[in-house]
């Protein structure tokens, strides 16, 4: 079975608003709405776990309900501490589900404008490999400071990518992997990708979209409905 984890765990705190962002419209929709319609679409996946701070779970059951009434492809839980955590807490649902042998593709709910067309791709590359993630070239150089103010690195730039989302395991090789893992590598977990990379997984790696930003700061709040109503005109 194809599961997606739809991470909207987390409570914005670079966007300094009074709520967790995934609840902020956008156009006449909240972030979490837009990027689960998306997930809908793709009629390969068998779930959508969408998660949610604690404190949050009631309004995010009653919003998912209010889109999308009784959808039996959708399924709410509570998120964790950390990105890492809520990813956990997805595999855990899964596991106390369903059997073994599944593909998680799992999704920053704030990256709106993901295409169905991504999702596949994630999907295809996962097949031959143990996971797989979009990414797309980085514009900038990438200073290294390792001290506070001092320059302690240039990796070269051709070699240096953003990662996206949707990335792509085998819920399986995850597992086996994260029991391998001590304490301090738990911590490094942030990035899903990091698991596989700590253990020489087969990680591949495709190319994203620039659309496919993340909704982070209040200023991509502005750009994502700039971005919304060119593209609806
Ligand atoms: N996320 C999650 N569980 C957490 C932390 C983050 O599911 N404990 C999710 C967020 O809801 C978001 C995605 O992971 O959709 C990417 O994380 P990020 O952009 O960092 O979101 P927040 O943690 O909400 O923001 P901030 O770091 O500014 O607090």
């Amino acid at each position: 079975m194809i599961f997606a984890a739809m991470l909207a765990g987390g409570i914005g705190t670079r966007m300094g608003l009074n709520k967790p962002k995934q609840f902020i419209c956008i156009g006449n929709k909240p972030i979490l709405i837009h990027s689960t319609e998306t997930f809908l679409k793709v009629n390969e996946i068998d779930k959508i776990i969408i998660s949610s701070p604690k404190e949050y779970i009631n309004t995010t059951k009653e919003l998912i309900n209010k889109y999308f009434p009784n959808n039996p492809r959708i399924v709410v839980i509570q998120g964790g501490k950390t990105r890492n955590d809520t990813i956990l807490n997805s595999i855990n649902y899964i596991k106390e589900t369903y059997n073994n042998n599944h593909i998680l593709i799992t999704h920053d709910a704030s990256r709106i404008f993901v295409s169905t067309g991504l999702i596949k791709k994630s999907i295809k590359n996962v097949i031959n490999h143990d996971a797989a993630s979009p990414v797309i070239p980085a514009i900038d150089v990438i200073f290294e400071s390792k001290e506070k103010g001092k320059l302690t690195d240039i990796p070269q730039r051709k070699n240096l990518f953003h990662s996206q989302t949707p990335q792509s395991f085998k819920i399986d090789k995850f597992m086996e992997i994260y029991e391998t893992l001590n304490e301090n590598e738990i911590k490094q977990l942030d990035e899903a990708m990091m698991l596989f990379f700590l253990r020489n997984g087969n990680v591949k790696l495709f190319e994203g979209e620039s659309t496919n930003f993340k909704i982070t700061r209040n200023i991509d709040l502005k750009i994502a409905e700039t971005y919304l109503n060119k593209n609806s005109l």
